[in-house]
């Protein structure tokens, strides 16, 4: 008997392997959506030798037709880089990925999940909101680049 996930358009999902880190660069070049930094090879692959449960592919039919990021920072675990080809959206990708990356953060023991959502991917937001996510408080992402350059203190100009 086929197993489940052999059916003809419902996809698997699985942890990626090195082997799939073209096909997972290219769907990311194509179908990331909006971001600053679609995903390079190299990275992907250090991701996988420090973490290699942490990178979801959706695989249909052998071709990677989704995929997404489970971080872990011991409590919770956060989602990033969910892209779903445009061939193969509505068909219940994202959500297969989305339950997947829930079953990794409880078996790591994650009491919360984050998503990190552009404010103006309206897909992305109606993705999820259907699968039940809710914007966070007050909350902000700060970021800094290492070893770029620092502003210049106000603190000395206010004296
Ligand atoms: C957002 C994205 C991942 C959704 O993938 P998907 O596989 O098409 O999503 P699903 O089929 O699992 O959708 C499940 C439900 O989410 C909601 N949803 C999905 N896409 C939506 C959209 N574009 N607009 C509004 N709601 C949407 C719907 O309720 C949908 O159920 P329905 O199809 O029965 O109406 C996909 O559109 C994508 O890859 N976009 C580009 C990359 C991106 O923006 N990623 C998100 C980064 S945070």
């Amino acid at each position: 008997m086929p197993g489940w996930g052999t059916l003809p358009g419902v996809p698997i999902v699985r942890a990626a392997t090195t082997g799939d880190l073209d096909a997972v660069v290219a769907l990311w070049d194509r179908a990331a959506g909006p971001t600053r930094h679609a995903g390079r090879h190299d990275e992907a692959g250090r991701l996988l030798a420090r973490d290699p449960g942490a990178l979801l592919v959706a695989v249909d039919d052998e071709t990677i037709v989704g995929t997404l990021i489970v971080g872990w920072d011991g409590w919770r675990a956060h989602l990033y880089r969910l892209a779903v080809a445009p061939e193969a959206r509505r068909r219940g990708v994202a959500r297969r990925l989305v339950d997947a990356a829930g079953r990794r953060a409880t078996d790591l023991g994650a009491v919360r999940v984050d998503a990190m959502v552009h404010a103006g991917n309206d897909g992305a937001i109606g993705f999820w909101r259907a699968a039940g996510f809710s914007v966070e408080g007050d909350d902000r992402r700060w970021s800094l680049v290492p070893g770029a350059a620092a502003p210049p203190s106000t603190s000395a100009a206010n004296r």
